[in-house]
């Protein structure tokens, strides 16, 4: 059995809108990611040793994009499988649905990471405690 949302991880290379002036890239909510942006925030200032995130939401969907900088970011399903994907252009996203585990690492000095997210901001939402999580990826598969 799988967790099916991790499947649906992708990178997103968004459109440069470029020229003399320089670039320019739109993310418009259920065009350039598949679903309406209702909250954005973004991580910048972190050490190369720190590891952000660590944790799945039960309804949030994300897009992460370092703007500026680099980043890794790795996912797991809670069954085994793991994958590690690179951050390292202002025109390319990862997107995380829903019930994934996620932890952000490898922040370059400069890394501005940006996050759109599908929902507002509910702590309860969160699980923050990887046995809990394996716990119930197990138990949706049943
Ligand atoms: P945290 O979830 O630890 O961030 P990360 O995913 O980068 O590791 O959040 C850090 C703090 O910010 C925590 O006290 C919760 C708060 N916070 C909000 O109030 N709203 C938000 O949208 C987010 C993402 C965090």
């Amino acid at each position: 059995m799988i967790n099916t949302n991790y499947n649906r991880v992708h990178m997103i290379d968004f459109k440069q809108y470029g020229d003399e002036r320089g670039h320019l890239v739109v993310v418009e909510g259920m065009q350039d990611v598949p679903f309406e942006i209702k909250r954005i925030f973004y991580i910048y200032g972190s050490e190369k040793d720190v590891v952000r995130g660590q944790h799945a939401n039960r309804k949030s969907q994300f897009v992460l994009i370092n703007v500026a900088g680099t980043s890794k970011v790795g996912v797991k399903d809670g069954l085994g499988n793991e994958a590690i994907f690179v951050l390292n252009r202002p025109h390319t996203g990862i997107y995380l649905p829903n019930m994934v585990w996620k932890d952000m690492y490898d922040f370059s000095e400069d890394s501005v990471l940006l996050c759109l997210a599908s929902e507002h901001y509910d702590d309860s939402e969160y699980i923050r405690d990887y046995n809990e999580f394996v716990k119930i990826v197990n138990e949706e598969k049943r």
